[in-house]
This record gives C-alpha cells, structure tokens and sequence, in this order.
C-alpha cells in the first residue's frame, strides 16, 4: 500500500488505511532509534528544507533529526534571516527553495492554508507541520502512535481534550483521526474556547472539569494560545487554572491508569499543575521521543509516491 498524495497537508485527508500504514511504519523506525547507529541510507541524496516562519522548538528539530535518521540532506530556514524579511512572498520563496533542489519542504506558518497553497505551486513534497488553526498532522500522528503503544488501541477509548479548542491546530487533527479510529472525544473548557460549532465533528462537550474528565483513558492538555487569541476569552490565567486547570484532584476522575499528554509548548500552572506534569501517568516526554519515528515514516512513505 501507498499513500495517495505527494503531499502531507492534514489528518482530515486521509483514509484510516493511510494513517495506520503511517503508524505501522513508524514503529519500524523506533526500534532503528534504539540501535546504537541510529541512521538509515533511504533517503540518501534527496534534499530536505525546513521552512518554519513561526517559532517551534519540539516540531523543527524533531523533523531536522528524522531527515538526519534517513540520510537526507537538511537546510533549515526561518522567516526572521530569509528573504521573507524583505517582502519575498511564499511562493517565490518555495520556487527558489524548488530551483535549489528541494525534495521535501516541511513547512510552518501562521496562515491556515500556507502549506496547501505550495503543494499547488511546487512539485516537491510539502508536510504541513502546523498552520494557523487549521492542522498539524504530524502532531497527531505522534500522539496517536503514544496512545497506541500505551494503550494497545484507540478503538472505543474515551479520550478528552483540554482547553483551546477554538484555536488549535493540534486539537483539529486529533479530533479528525480519533474520530477515524473510533475514539469518544469528549472537548472540555470554557464555552468561548469550545465553540457549539464544533459539536459537528461528532464530539462531545463539557464545561465542567470533573464531568468531562469522568472515567476517561487519555487527558489530553492544550496551551492557552495567547498569540492567536483576539479578546479576553477568560478573566485570568489564575481564574483559568482554577476551572480548567489539570490538578490531581481533577485527575482523580479519569481511569486509573488514564495517560495524559500536552503537545507542548506546555504553561505549568496554567493549563497543568507540576505534579501531573512530571507524574508517572503523565507520557509527555514520549510524545516527543516518538515524534522523530513517525515523522521518519512519513517522509520514506511520502518518497515512495515520488518514485
Ligand atoms: N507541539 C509543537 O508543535 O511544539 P513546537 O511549537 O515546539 O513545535
């Protein structure tokens, strides 16, 4: 089997057979990251370029590293030392990139859309690593490959999202592959963060911490996104941490051996206590861990269609 586009634009593209195909290739990948030589020659002589025009700290290294694991050759460039600095447009910029011999162009962007506008101009492969409040696949990806290897399966798990629904990219492409999976999603927060809108993607919604987080198998924390947020959705960070905040206290309702996870950037004592934070439920630092397979699997699938 192949995937069915040179491009990775989002979760809600693709088919469950595509997504598993992802997952089940990038188990292969994480037992590579054990060995002590943890590189691969299949991507030798094919070009990579990072072209992040927001910041990003766990995204852009992980894919700098999965692009180093399969050989590839990597430029990295960032908006603030481009020639975007000087009024470049995006186009341009990616055509230039193309000229230069790009394969890959793993991109980020403040714009919802940017990534699928250079799919259309260019003929190397774009992977959309977070626009605006659309999608970061990837992101999904990795936290899906995390649930399933603590959880077995994703198939009939209730599994809860936290906070920022409205403006997170992260939140959309979870809520379309769990829902593909056959996940319970239950959206929690404050109504001017959880929309009514959003109840048309098949989830559940819940304004009280205790009620939603009930017998849940998978806590899953976002960041207050401040930079994307035009009003005062809630009185205060302190306010917010009391209703929605995730303390052990409000844990406590979740299953016993519920997991919880934050895609990071991650605000302790805002939208996460410390102690749940560093807890022994708490799989954060394996999302990250598990991030650089996934994104392996999905540049040597992605390869295979430009074959
Ligand atoms: N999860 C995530 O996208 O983190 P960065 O912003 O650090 O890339």
């Amino acid at each position: 089997m192949k995937l069915s586009s040179k491009d990775l634009l989002g979760i809600k593209e693709l088919e469950k057979d595509e997504i598993t195909l992802i997952l089940d290739t990038a188990s292969g990948f994480k037992d590579v990251l054990k060995r002590d030589i943890k590189k691969v020659p299949a991507l030798r002589g094919k070009t990579a370029v990072n072209l992040f025009f927001e910041p990003s700290t766990r995204t852009r290294t992980s894919f700098e590293l999965a692009e180093k694991r399969l050989s590839l050759d990597v430029l990295n460039l960032a908006a603030t030392t481009s020639s975007v600095a000087k009024g470049e447009s995006l186009i341009d910029t990616s055509l230039n990139v193309q000229a230069l011999g790009a394969d890959f162009m793993v991109v980020r962007h403040s714009s919802s859309g940017a990534p699928h506008l250079l799919s259309r101009n260019v003929t190397a492969s774009i992977i959309n690593a977070g626009d605006g409040i659309n999608e970061h696949p990837t992101q999904a990806l990795l936290d899906a490959f995390t649930i399933q290897e603590r959880m077995g399966t994703i198939e009939g798990l209730k599994i809860a999202i936290v906070g920022d629904i409205v403006h997170s990219r992260v939140a959309k492409s979870n809520i379309y592959l769990l829902k593909k999976f056959g996940a319970e999603v239950r959206l929690i927060g404050p109504p001017t963060l959880v929309p009514e809108e959003i109840l048309s993607l098949g989830v559940k919604r819940y304004h009280d911490m205790e009620l939603g987080l009930d017998t849940v198998d998978v806590v899953m924390m976002l960041r207050i996104q401040k930079e994307r947020q035009t009003g005062g959705y809630f009185p205060s960070t302190l306010e917010y941490f009391r209703f929605w905040g995730l303390t052990s206290e409000r844990f406590a309702s979740a299953k016993k051996n519920a997991i919880v996870m934050h895609p990071g950037p991650m605000n302790r004592g805002i939208e996460i206590a410390s102690e749940i934070a560093d807890g022994s439920q708490s799989v954060i630092l394996d999302q990250v861990t598990n991030g650089i397979a996934v994104r392996m699997a999905v540049m040597f699938l992605l390869a295979g269609i430009r074959e």
